[in-house]
């Protein structure tokens, strides 16, 4: 009995809940001169006055700015074939879309003004008026946990649902379709890097993936994962299971065949009242039950592949390589380990992001590498340098730009002043390959894979390779959407446009790649401005320092005991 008034409290709470939870998603008030004027001032030079897409800026940009006259939106809480709730327009308007030219505009435009232009931007559509219905939602009700059993079954099915052939084995968005994908508007697309979640449009919450899976990214090539885009629809989990095996069978026997028959019948019916149910028709009681049972398999696998993507990516976008994170090269005694040992795994990258140089013609507005990351160890004569960066595609030198005739490739240049500014406020060169103070840099090809090329510059059009080569030892690889480059030098040379290293001395690096597959070439290309490194003198240390410095407090301790005796001496006499 008390028990049962537990109960009914609890629902109680629940349902009220559940109000609050519907009253939280708002709409926009009516179409007005204000939001009007929000756009015009704000979105329009990007989104274009009539809200086409083809503002004056758009020209450069690429995702393009969304064309707001189809109605296409790719971050929605609906599903596939929906329009967006006010609440999603609201949303994306204000956190922006991380990895495209969309700002977010939580302190550059009002609550009030966010929802008076979401107003707006919906007038360019009439289809938001003709819906009587509200769009339907994704339901969140039933979400699996993140466990790893659940991230073990989302990995198979990253492979079965046909993910691997766009974001490639690991997830880097390497997959062998992707150099070829265009979205609605006939744009070339790439697909998203699954170990970058802060570079998702929609954010890489467990939730936000699964949205994405169910609803789709209308306008994307990639398929909303339901109806007959979806691997064995209208099948239990043990069916599908069953399929699989019998379609593995070279050969079916006689009562296998019609067991497989039956499940393609099964899935048949079940696809059909899918399509007809994204086409508005009113489905009976059994085809509603058959859609749910179907869609309720889809949205169990589609936790489990949430889980999975969610496991390929860090939290959160890492630390840049400065300040507390800035790259120690580690000291070890004896040599240096090469590049597939594993003592390169005890270390924690440097991160170095990078953007596309838009200073100086020609430039790279939509770059494809997010970052440079960086492991050092050093020993008492060499420093090694562990290069890595993800790049979807391996260009080697064989293709050419077709406005500029020039050979593509994908490269890396690691920067250097020739001297080590003296002091954390002494000028550096100009980050963009010196000027009047010059750099000295490593210059890698993937024409060229086992060579590294030191090049002197005093500008980024104004390099020379240096006459004397052959002081670097270099191995590289390219797997699975990611570059990886081992670099060894001396710590000291003869050659005075070289940089000379000494332990505890912070020296400024920057960095440059070119991703060849994405047109970059020259001084099209992304860069980093200077960070730091430094040759960590701890545990070292203690070898060059201590040494002398107990000899100092030695010598020290024996005058402060001379004078001792000899004081005591004196008065005793
Ligand atoms: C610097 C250019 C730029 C400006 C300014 C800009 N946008 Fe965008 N916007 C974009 C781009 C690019 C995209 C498409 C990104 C993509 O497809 O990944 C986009 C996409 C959108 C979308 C589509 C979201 C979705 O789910 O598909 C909305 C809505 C939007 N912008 C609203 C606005 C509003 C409102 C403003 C002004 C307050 C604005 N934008 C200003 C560049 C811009
Ligand atoms: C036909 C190629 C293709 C297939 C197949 C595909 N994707 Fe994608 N995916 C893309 C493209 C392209 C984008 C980038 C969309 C955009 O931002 O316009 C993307 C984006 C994403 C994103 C980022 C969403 C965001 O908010 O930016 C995730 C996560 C993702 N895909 C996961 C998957 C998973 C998991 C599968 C398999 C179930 C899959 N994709 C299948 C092409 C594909």
């Amino acid at each position: 009995m008390r028990n049962r008034n537990v109960v009914s409290l609890l629902m109680l709470v629940l349902g009220m809940l559940c109000v609050l939870m519907l009253a939280h998603a708002q709409n926009a008030p009516e179409a007005s001169e204000k939001g009007k004027e929000v756009y015009e001032n704000s979105c329009a030079h990007c989104h274009g006055v009539e809200g086409r897409g083809d503002g004056s800026a758009a020209e450069n940009l690429l995702p393009k700015p969304r064309d707001f006259t189809r109605g296409l939106y790719k971050i929605r809480s609906t599903e596939s074939g929906q329009l967006p709730t006010d609440q999603d327009l609201f949303d994306i308007i204000t956190e922006g879309m991380p990895g495209s030219s969309m700002p977010p505009w939580d302190t550059a435009l009002s609550a009030d003004d966010r929802w008076e232009v979401v107003a707006y931007i919906k007038t360019f559509y009439d289809g938001f008026k003709e819906s009587e219905t509200p769009p339907r939602a994704i339901s969140l009700e039933d979400k699996i946990p993140y466990a790893e059993e659940s991230v073990e079954i989302g990995k198979g099915l990253y492979v079965d649902l046909g993910c691997v052939e766009c974001h490639g084995n690991v997830g880097r968005g390497d997959g062998t379709s992707a150099p070829t994908l265009t979205d609605e508007w006939g744009f070339q697309t790439w697909p998203a890097n699954l170990a970058q979640g802060w570079n998702y449009r929609g954010g890489a919450d467990t939730e936000d993936i699964f949205k994405r899976f169910i609803g789709g990214i209308a306008g994307s090539p990639m398929p909303a994962f339901e109806g007959d885009s979806f691997l064995h629809f209208g099948l239990t989990a043990e069916e599908s299971k069953r399929l699989s095996e019998l379609e593995n069978k070279d050969e079916m026997t006689e009562a296998e065949e019609e067991e497989s028959g039956k499940f393609y019948e099964k899935m048949d019916a079940a696809v059909d009242i899918a399509l007809n149910r994204a086409e508005g028709m009113e489905l009976s009681a059994a085809e509603q039950q058959t859609y749910d049972n179907a869609m309720k398999v889809v949205y169990e696998k589609s936790w489990h592949l949430a889980n999975y993507v969610k496991s390929l990516t860090p939290e959160k976008r890492p630390e840049s390589a400065i300040g507390n994170n800035v790259l120690r090269s580690q000291y070890v005694q004896g040599a240096l380990p090469p590049m597939d040992d594993a003592a390169w795994e005890t270390l924690q990258s440097g991160y170095f992001p990078v953007v596309g140089q838009v200073v100086i013609e020609p430039r790279q507005f939509n770059p494809t590498i997010d970052s440079v990351n960086v492991k050092s160890f050093y020993n008492d004569t060499e420093v090694a340098f562990l290069f890595t960066w993800d790049d979807r595609t391996q260009t080697i030198g064989d293709e050419t730009d077709e406005t500029t005739g020039k050979t593509l490739e994908d490269a890396l240049a690691i920067q250097f002043p020739v001297k080590v500014p003296q002091g954390p406020t002494a000028p550096k060169p100009y980050f963009l390959w010196g000027g009047r103070l010059p750099v000295y840099l490593w210059h890698w090809k993937a024409s060229a894979p086992e060579q590294v090329t030191e090049l002197t510059a005093k500008g980024i059009n104004n390099a020379e390779a240096q006459e004397a080569q052959g002081e670097l030892q270099t191995q590289s690889i390219y797997k699975d959407g990611q570059y990886k480059l081992w670099v060894k030098r001396a710590l000291k040379t003869d050659d005075k446009k070289d940089l000379q290293l000494e332990p505890g001395v912070f020296v400024p690096i920057a960095f440059s790649a070119w991703d060849g597959a994405n047109g970059d070439v020259d001084t099209k290309r992304v860069m980093s401005s200077w960070y730091a490194f430094v040759l960590e003198p701890v545990p070292s240390s203690k070898r060059f320092i201590y040494p002398p410095l107990i000899a100092i407090l030695s010598v020290g301790f024996l005058f402060g005991l001379r004078a001792f005796v000899q004081r005591r001496n004196s008065e005793e006499v």
